[in-house]
């Protein structure tokens, strides 16, 4: 039946922010709720499946059915990522930090007289673009996210041939949208088959169909 479409696969979720340390009291962050992550991750569960959520800091519960494994920065979850594999399926949700500080300095940078410290950025793994392309450990379905604020459709039909996964669902995070922290969404699911635009529902909605249609995505066994 319906509940069971997932049953006897490892679907893995990626979810929330990363924190990038700046010293051992300050980091670079960003606004994402983890809240699409998660209700992907109850969807999953109760579509049967095992479920693994790698998860940034975020003030959710972990849904019930879940193995949660809390990481802060993107090395850390690539790194989390990596030891939850094999999985049938991974979603990548997660809004990850693009950039990391060179050197976090070991202690709490303090002010002096010669003004602002000047942080060096470097480019954090693209860890969806890394699991898509591993081709010995690739789940069978790779599925990314798109956050974008304009050309949302055209914007994550280049995102699908960059990252060489599967599907993207693209969303609308414009301030206008709400869809940033809020509990609704509006999805447009881009393959290489074409593009998919959903109506406007709930996160969890979102969750419930998205991972049905995963389920049927799936080659069978
Ligand atoms: O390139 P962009 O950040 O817009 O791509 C978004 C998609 O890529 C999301 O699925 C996100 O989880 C994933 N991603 C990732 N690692 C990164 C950056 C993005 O897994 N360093």
């Amino acid at each position: 039946g319906a509940g069971a479409a997932l049953a006897g696969r490892h679907v893995l979720v990626t979810a929330g922010p990363t924190h990038e340390p700046i010293d051992p009291v300050r980091f670079i962050a960003n606004r994402s709720s983890g809240k699409q992550g998660y209700a992907l991750a109850a969807a999953a569960v109760a579509a049967g499946a095992r479920v693994t959520l790698v998860s940034g800091p975020v003030t959710l519960p972990a849904p019930a059915g879940v193995s949660l494994v809390r990481v802060e920065t993107a090395r850390e979850m690539l790194e989390a990522v990596r030891r939850a594999l094999p999985a049938d399926i991974a979603i990548f949700t997660a809004a990850v930090a693009d950039w990391r500080v060179a050197e976090a300095g070991a202690q709490k940078l303090k002010k002096g007289p010669d003004g602002a410290p000047r942080l060096a950025l470097v480019e954090n793994p693209d860890i969806l673009a890394t699991i898509a392309g591993d081709l010995a450990h690739r789940p069978a379905l790779v599925i990314g996210f798109a956050a974008e604020t304009e050309k949302v459709v055209e914007h994550a039909k280049a995102k699908l041939a960059r990252k060489g996964c599967d599907l993207i669902v693209a969303n609308d995070v414009s301030a206008e949208s709400g869809v940033m922290g809020g509990d609704r969404n509006r999805v447009h699911l881009v393959s290489r088959d074409g593009v998919e635009s959903w109506s406007e529902m709930g996160k969890a909605a979102v969750a419930h169909a998205l991972i049905a249609r995963a389920a049927t995505m799936l080659a069978p066994r």
